[in-house]
């Protein structure tokens, strides 16, 4: 697998990870490296793609890396501003464009080179973003193909397999893009397509046999798809000497901790469970502010994770869920081109007494490869497609102070909801949904009797990362069933509102 991969040099543009999702789903193992920090086992790599970025070529601080080691010893494709440095690093010219060049435009082929457009029809939709253009083209180019307002859309070092296009191949309005890119990769790069889930499956087991041997590895569960996915990796490797540990803070979701533990038994996983609820309520207690619960949830967690972690007699391993987005290093665009690594909150949280090594077997996938890598392993498809869910759990969803009767509110309404979308087939078209219970009263009258009862807002988004999130237009006559029945089974609520705001500006969770 090391001898066909993908370097993906990144100058800092915003579609870089989206260039190394499209190639994955070509079945192809890449890797992202800051533009600054080209790897030196360079020759293990089978082709190159240099990305976008938000800096202009001319700008002194623009990323202006040393290609000579890259450019005409491996195939290369540069894409955007990778065409644009690409050009004005091999005597080509590159200055302010004069018309508008973003959104959609659409191909014409100036020269027929039939393996890189194969199966690309004239007039394909491509997708530009750029204030800069390519105004002469390198030495030996060869102009490849054009859009109405951009003469050198495409070109080629004539000798070379170097191609360079204007357009971003990585996203969904370029219609061809994973064809070209394919094009490129499979077909001029020769690069194998071996990386699948049962590929990866078996590499990292076999890593991490070789890595941890016969030590003991801790792991915490928390109920989500990477820990758990982590965890049932990490059983295949090394078996019992897995000791996996889940915490219930008592702000799960209704039944959460023991229909999850049981599904971790049912894996086979060698787990302790550990209910903590009233330490966490203890803990909790009075407290309002939204960073003060994170706070005291997070010191109450490592607390009893450390007791119980102890308890493992010479283990050397703490394992973590954390996956590729959150390590790779990225191109700084505000602070010149400096690399900064982004800090992990998991990571953070360990306590240095816990002299633990720590394994991260997913370090180097996407989430949606994880989820792909649970269904190889055979993890229940519902498990899998489980909403995020925060760790501080309903402690955030619950307004003001906490206490245990209006947990109980919470997870009764949560439960409805949660159920009802998964009975009328709404569940896997969100991707959060989740209640908040309000600290408000308001009147209501139920029979002949005046109310003065708990508000619920629900809350249902479609995102791709939380990053940026819309509320999801739920049908009218689901929202109508499931407040009544809300309100007829949960006792303290006599109002529900649906909360339609969309992040930004406001966030996803209340608080
Ligand atoms: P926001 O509210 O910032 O949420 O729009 C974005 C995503 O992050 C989750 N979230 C958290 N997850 N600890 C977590 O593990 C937290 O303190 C936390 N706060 C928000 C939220 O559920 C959403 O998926």
């Amino acid at each position: 697998m090391q001898q066909h991969n993908v370097l993906i040099l990144d100058f800092g543009s915003q579609y870089t990870q989206l260039i190394a999702r499209r190639v994955r789903e070509l079945n192809i193992y890449c890797e992202i490296h800051p533009f600054n920090k080209i790897p030196k086992n360079i020759n293990s790599f089978k082709a190159v793609i240099l990305s976008g970025s938000p800096f202009s070529v001319r700008s002194e601080e623009a990323p202006h890396p040393d290609l000579s080691e890259i450019r005409g010893k491996k195939p290369l494709l540069a894409v955007c501003y990778g065409a644009q440095y690409l050009a004005n690093f091999s005597g080509g010219l590159v200055a302010p464009s004069n018309t508008r060049e973003y959104g959609r435009a659409n191909l014409s082929f100036i020269k027929n080179e039939e393996t890189f457009f194969k199966d690309i029809s004239v007039g394909s939709q491509v997708w530009m973003s750029h204030s800069d253009t390519i105004k002469e083209l390198p030495t030996n180019g060869v102009l490849l193909a054009s859009t109405h307002d951009v003469e050198n859309a495409a070109y080629k070092i004539e000798g070379e397999n170097t191609y360079a296009i204007q357009f971003h191949p990585e996203v969904y309005h370029s219609t061809d893009g994973a064809k070209l890119l394919k094009n490129f990769l499979v077909n001029i790069a020769e690069v194998e397509q071996n990386w699948t889930p049962n590929s990866f499956v078996d590499s990292t087991v076999n890593n991490l046999k070789e890595k941890i041997g016969d030590d003991k590895v801790i792991l915490g569960l928390s109920g989500g798809v990477d820990s758990t996915v982590a965890g049932v990796l990490l059983h295949k490797a090394i078996g019992e000497n897995l000791h996996c540990i889940f915490v219930n803070n008592g702000l799960l979701r209704k039944n959460e901790y023991e229909s999850v533990l049981q599904q971790y038994e049912g894996m086979g996983l060698n787990v302790k469970g550990v209910d903590a609820s009233n330490r966490f309520l203890d803990a909790l207690e009075g407290i309002s502010d939204p960073e003060t619960k994170r706070k005291a949830i997070g010191r109450v967690f490592i607390e009893v994770f450390d007791d119980e972690a102890s308890k493992v007699e010479n283990a050397k391993w703490l394992a973590q869920g954390t996956i590729y987005p959150d390590v790779i290093e990225s191109v700084s665009v505000n602070g010149g081109p400096s690399a900064t690594i982004k800090s992990h909150h998991n990571v953070g949280g360990l306590p240095d007494f816990m002299k633990l090594k720590v394994v991260e077997p997913l370090r180097m996938i996407f989430k949606d490869e994880v989820r792909r890598v649970g269904a190889s392993m055979g993890i229940d498809k519902e498990l899998l497609g489980r909403h995020p869910f925060p760790g501080p759990g309903l402690a955030i969803r619950i307004l003001g102070d906490i206490t245990s009767e209006k947990v109980r509110i919470l997870q009764e309404v949560d439960a409805i909801f949660i159920n009802g979308l998964k009975e009328d087939g709404l569940y896997n078209k969100v991707w959060q949904a989740g209640a908040i219970l309000l600290p408000v009263n308001s009147v209501g009258v139920m029979g002949d009797e005046r109310t003065y009862e708990k508000v619920v807002a629900l809350r249902a988004v479609e995102s791709t990362d939380g990053m940026t999130a819309d509320w999801v237009n739920l049908p009218y006559e689901f929202l109508q069933k499931t407040s009544n029945k809300i309100i007829n089974n949960v006792k303290g609520v006599n109002r529900v509102v649906y909360d339609i705001s969309s992040k930004p500006p406001a966030t996803i969770e209340w608080e």
